[in-house]
């Protein structure tokens, strides 16, 4: 049994070992780690507490899939529920679809009851308002938002702005895999812009038979080449955890990547629980890891693999 939890996922890791330990699923475990990261409002990358897009709503995008079946469901652009992930496995469980957006992922989630809540706190409001302030000259500001809003979405292109996103990736007693991924996504994002967080074998993706992986970071990236799939794919082609993870750093570090600053983060699972993560920026981030034998989930660093 295991679990671990890219930054972010401390509040949430307890939650996963409980469920794994009291004989639970690895799918029941992540969708729980990852509930709890949705209702912490200090973090301001995923659920409530995040940070808007360029009008000031909050859009929500996540996946949840299922390595035992190949099953998956995704949200994307949610407004106005708290937890995106359970909403993403019900997709997963009670449609023939994989995912849903915007206006028809939030009849759903009504349909299925699913809690509503208001997701732009006062504190990510405040950072909307005073990064209007730092970078709209007032005339536009007063008019806000203009007709065209592609040129502010190009300014939040540089990494001033947090990007994160959560990812939780567990192992159950009987060997099955199972991923969570959940986000506010890009902060101050063009309306309707979804990252690789609901794009299942882009920022997530699991096969029992192979692996799992997942991914934060600039999702326009891990889109472009397919990541999480890849790795679980170069690790069907037999290579380890470690070369399949460092083959998909190589991928995106071949894209021309002048236009968007900022990198990538993996983490993954080989089938047998062995976890391995990755960077592509120059500071690696931790990420928080239990597994059987252990009293309490421990923190960790990210191998960093040089992009350049
Ligand atoms: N990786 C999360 C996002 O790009 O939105």
């Amino acid at each position: 049994m295991i679990v671990l939890a890219s930054e972010g996922g401390e509040v949430g890791i307890g939650a996963a070992v409980e469920v794994l330990r009291s004989g639970g699923t690895a799918l029941d475990a992540v969708e729980a780690a990852t509930r709890l990261v949705e209702a912490d409002s200090s973090n301001h990358t995923v659920g409530v507490g995040g940070l808007p897009n360029l009008l000031g709503e909050v859009e929500l995008d996540a996946s949840i899939m299922d390595g035992r079946t190949l099953a998956t469901g995704a949200v994307g652009a949610l407004r106005g529920f708290r937890h995106p992930i359970t909403v993403a496995r019900r997709v997963m469980e009670e449609l023939p679809h994989v995912l849903l957006v915007g206006e028809g992922a939030a009849r759903f989630a009504r349909e299925i009851g699913a809690e509503e809540a208001e997701l732009l706190t006062p504190e990510a409001r405040q950072r909307w308002q005073e990064w209007l302030g730092e970078n709209v000259p007032e005339e536009v500001r007063r008019a806000w938002p203009p007709r065209e809003l592609a040129p502010w979405a190009r300014l939040t292109a540089q990494p001033r702005l947090p990007r994160g996103t959560v990812n939780v990736l567990a192992q159950d007693r009987a060997g099955h895999l199972a991923v969570a991924v959940s986000t506010s996504g890009w902060a101050l994002k063009y309306p309707g812009r979804l990252g690789d967080s609901p794009i299942v074998g882009a920022g997530n993706y699991c096969d029992d038979r192979y692996g799992a992986a997942a991914c934060t970071g600039v999702g326009e990236w891990t889109i472009r080449c397919g990541t999480a799939r890849a790795i679980v794919l170069y690790m069907k082609l037999g290579y380890s955890i470690e070369a399949a993870c460092e083959e998909a750093a190589r991928e995106l570090a071949a894209l021309d990547r002048s236009s968007i600053q900022g990198g990538v983060n993996i983490l993954a699972l080989d089938r047998w629980g062995k976890p391995y993560a990755v960077t592509t920026r120059d500071r690696p981030p931790t990420y928080v890891l239990w597994e059987e034998g252990m009293q309490a989930p421990e923190e960790r660093q990210a191998q960093r693999i040089a992009m350049d």
